[in-house]
């Protein structure tokens, strides 16, 4: 499966065709169309029809296509599904399943797309599937549930509904609650998904930062899951989009450097370069393990389009 560079998935109410339209025109790589938390029971059935629309009404360019559907312990998920997928399956990339507790929740939407793939004349197993983890259950079980299915595309974070699940004293979601000063109280959590995540060659997403008018502090709770390792961030505005493309992206400097990690490796190694294990790029060491972080930043930086400002090439071995 290609790696989706997913440094900004837009949140966008699927009741709202106003913010659908307006949605087009952002520069986020991944788009998700809201029909759970965003959107007031009684206009669930109305957002389903927009969604549709929406999708095949196209217009979205090279964004990642994603619907979140409602959870499974409410009476709307099969129909969510069967209605968005059946009618406009050819136009969406993946299905967001919010609320997973167990891995038979994952398994439960895998053979339910395949029902309607198969229904519709789709690729079975083409659409991908996000997780939500939003709560201690579904934490607890992150491992089976990030193995759940091949169509297994991230582990999201979802703070909101995780610090209500966990009676954390505090409304304000991304931030610290007060009365914890002595360390970063989501670290356990971002680094339990990130360890599911990367064992199982999945992608880790950071949740929602709801203070959408300040980007600076969007950018510092955003930079602490970047440091770590994610891949990246809901946005629910527009001014977060540039703001997560940037924080989760590496930096030009960082890029251009994995980039020559690679080719002066690979050159090093062969038998032309005198196949070397270790050698000096500049006054830096490199090897085998220096390829492999090399590999990640270089995986990143290609999925969002960067190109090399600075190109390394031997000199005579
Ligand atoms: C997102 O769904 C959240 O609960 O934070
Ligand atoms: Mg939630």
């Amino acid at each position: 499966m290609p790696l989706r560079s997913r440094r900004s998935c837009l949140a966008v109410p699927g009741s709202n065709p106003r913010f659908l339209e307006k949605a087009r025109g952002l520069d986020a790589d991944q788009v998700f169309l809201d029909l759970e938390d965003a959107v007031a029971p009684l206009a669930k059935a109305d957002a389903r029809r927009n969604v549709v629309d929406a999708l095949t009404e196209g217009g979205w360019g090279d964004t990642v296509r994603v619907v979140r559907v409602n959870d499974w312990t409410t009476q709307w998920t099969y129909q969510d599904v069967a209605e968005v997928v059946g009618k406009a399956g050819a136009d969406l990339d993946c299905v967001m399943l919010p609320k997973v507790q167990s891995a038979d929740h994952v398994v439960a939407l895998d053979l339910l797309l395949s029902q309607v793939e198969k229904a519709s004349g789709l690729e079975v197993g083409r659409l991908g599937i996000e997780a939500q983890i939003e709560d201690a259950l579904g934490l607890t079980n992150i491992d089976a549930i990030a193995t759940a299915s091949p169509r297994l595309e991230s582990l999201i974070f979802g703070p909101a509904d995780f610090m209500a699940s966990i009676n954390m004293k505090s409304l304000v979601v991304g931030e610290q609650p007060p009365g914890y000063d002595v360390g970063d109280a989501y670290h356990y959590i971002l680094m339990r998904i990130l360890m599911a995540a990367r064992s199982s060659g999945r992608q880790a997403i950071d949740g929602p930062y709801l203070q959408v008018r300040d980007v600076e502090s969007f950018r510092r709770v955003a930079g602490r899951s970047a440091a770590l390792g994610f891949d990246g961030k809901w946005v629910l505005h527009p001014d977060q989009v540039a703001a997560a493309n940037e924080v989760y992206s590496p930096s030009q400097g960082d890029y251009d450097h994995a980039e020559n990690i690679l080719d002066a490796y690979e050159y090093h190694t062969s038998e032309a370069g005198g196949r070397k294990g270790s050698v000096m790029l500049g006054d830096e060491m490199i090897d085998e393990a220096s390829r492999k972080m090399a590999l990640v930043v270089v995986a990143k930086g290609r999925a969002a389009g960067m190109t090399r400002a600075d190109v390394w090439e031997p000199h005579g071995g």
